[in-house]
This record gives structure tokens, C-alpha cells and sequence, in this order.
């Protein structure tokens, strides 16, 4: 049963001003203390909010891992990720994402690849459906992480264009032919865990029942039943529309941000343009998600 101190804290709604980035999509979220036990008020307000916008900008200072687990856990389950050496240590659903670039002009694989326009976790049969990162440190200057409004791009296609896709599943793989970079090796048991899955190219939200077309440069291999080179051409079709301005919005990094993405009708990168040798780490969280459909 809860103690007093709990329920007295569990009655006290938070009072939010969610603000839109006047971008496509997003909002940012003021008045949400991130260090209470978050009511259900505050709760239902937030998950509407992330519904309705794709992305939430929650502003803060830097969270410990438990901190950023418990934020997290008010849009969803939090999973634990494939690669173990990434997770932090006593709390494996929360993992350290170290994208600093090097003087080699290299960075972590995982960075590198976030580079491309992706979205986390296709390559699983059930994808995460959102995504948290939280800013511990951040570069004097760049690394904006970038979002594409993949509902906005699905309604743009010509009509043509739709009759082709609509109905098609494409093959989702660790890693692909066409990604541009390799990602980080897996264990054995971290391969066994991942074989190539089928997803529909595109997706209806299961919450908002809206259409979105479900892409991945990174982990989507091929359309199924159809040739390799048609496969390709269509791909990088779909991928030109996707690459438009006008579906995109940027977030520059304060440190302690953390923001909360839709995964299901979403894409995102990352501009990896920081100078070399300042810091740039993220905690991460996962929201279990459900098979696309
Ligand atoms: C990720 C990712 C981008 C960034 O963690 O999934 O794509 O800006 N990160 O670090
Ligand atoms: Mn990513």
C-alpha cells in the first residue's frame, strides 16, 4: 500500500504549457518537474500531448539513470536495448550513447549510422515505439538531432505512388546492403536475437489510426515479392521525399534536455558536424511498441 507521503505527492496534478516548435511537428513541455512521481493527470496530459505532436521537448537538469528510467516510464514500458555494452550498468533498460567525435573523425557505430535518416529498432519484430534521449553532454556547438514527419511524407505521395506501396512489406535487417555505414558488432547471442523481419511499408498509428510510411535507410533491405533493382529504385524514390525541408525539425541541444520521440511516425538523424574531442553523451530509453501493422 502506498505510504502518505506518496498519495499526498500521487494528488498533485503538475500544471504543463505545452508549446508547439512551430516546426511540422513537436512541442515543447514547461512546468513538468522531472525529479516527482508524475500523477495521472500529468500523466494522460503528456502521452495526449505526445499523440498529438510526434515529439516532446521536456527541458531539466541532467538525470541520474533512475531518473531518466522513471521520466521515461511515463510515455510506456521501457526495454532493455540489443547491444549490452552500451547499457549502464545497474539499470540495463537505460543505456549510454557516446557519440563525441574522435580525431580520426570517427565516432561510436552507432552514431556514425545515426548519421542516415532512420528509426530505432526496425530491424525488431516489435520496434520501440518511442524513443527518449537525454542530454548529460553536449558539444560547444552542432549536433542538432534532426526528425522527419513520416505521415506528412506518406500523404504527400502522388497517388500513383501510393497504389504501389499500399498493401507491400519490406524486410527489415540488422544491417543492410544499402545502409551507407556498418553497424556495431553483435555477440552471438545479440545475433541470434536479431533476425530479419517483415514490416509493412506502410504503417497505421495504432493510437491516432493515422498512415505513415515506414522507412529506414539504415535497416530497410528490400520490398518483398519484387525485384532488387525495382526494389532499390522505388526505395530511393520514396527516400527523395522524405529527404524535402519541409518534413523535417531540428532540435538543438541544451544540456539536460531530454525529448521523446514517436518512433511509429517518425524518422530522425543526427548532424555529426561537433568539434572533435568535446563530449557528446546521451542516456537512452526504448518504449516497448507493438508489431507494425
Ligand atoms: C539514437 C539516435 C541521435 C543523436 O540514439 O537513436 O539516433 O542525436 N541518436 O544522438
Ligand atoms: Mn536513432
Amino acid at each position: 500500500m502506498p505510504d502518505t507521503a506518496s498519495l499526498a505527492l500521487e494528488a498533485q496534478p503538475q500544471t504543463l504549457r505545452i508549446v508547439p516548435t512551430g516546426g511540422p511537428f513537436g512541442a515543447r513541455v514547461e512546468g513538468l518537474d522531472r525529479t516527482r512521481p508524475c500523477d495521472a493527470a500529468t500523466r494522460a496530459a503528456l502521452n495526449r500531448a505526445f499523440l498529438d505532436h510526434q515529439l516532446l521537448v521536456l527541458p531539466g537538469a541532467p538525470m541520474t539513470p533512475a531518473q531518466m528510467r522513471d521520466t521515461s516510464a511515463i510515455f510506456g514500458e521501457v526495454v532493455p536495448q540489443l547491444l549490452r555494452y552500451k547499457r549502464v550498468g545497474e539499470l540495463p533498460e537505460v543505456s549510454r550513447m557516446e557519440s563525441t567525435l574522435k580525431a580520426d573523425g570517427t565516432t561510436d557505430k552507432t552514431a556514425i549510422r545515426a548519421e542516415t535518416w532512420h528509426t530505432d529498432d526496425s530491424y525488431m519484430a516489435a520496434p520501440a515505439k518511442g524513443t527518449v534521449l537525454h542530454a548529460l553532454q553536449i558539444p560547444s556547438r552542432g549536433g542538432t538531432t534532426w526528425f522527419c514527419d513520416m505521415y506528412g511524407v506518406y500523404a504527400a505521395l502522388p497517388a500513383a505512388t501510393r497504389r504501389r506501396i499500399d498493401g507491400r512489406k519490406a524486410v527489415h535487417a540488422y544491417d543492410t546492403v544499402r545502409a551507407i555505414n556498418r553497424p556495431s558488432a553483435r555477440t552471438p547471442q545479440e545475433i541470434a536475437e536479431t533476425p530479419d523481419v517483415v514490416h509493412p511499408l506502410v504503417r497505421t498509428h495504432p493510437e491516432t489510426g493515422r498512415k505513415a510510411l515506414y522507412l529506414n535507410f539504415n535497416r530497410l533491405d528490400r520490398i518483398l515479392d519484387m525485384e532488387r533493382a525495382e526494389s532499390d529504385a522505388l526505395l530511393d524514390e520514396l527516400a527523395d521525399v522524405a529527404r524535402q525541408p519541409r518534413f523535417h525539425y531540428g532540435h538543438r541541444w541544451t544540456l539536460g534536455d531530454a525529448v521523446v520521440w514517436d518512433n511509429r511516425c517518425l524518422m530522425h538523424r543526427v548532424d555529426v558536424d561537433y568539434p572533435v574531442g568535446e563530449e557528446r553523451i546521451m542516456l537512452r530509453t526504448l518504449l516497448r511498441g507493438d508489431r507494425p501493422a
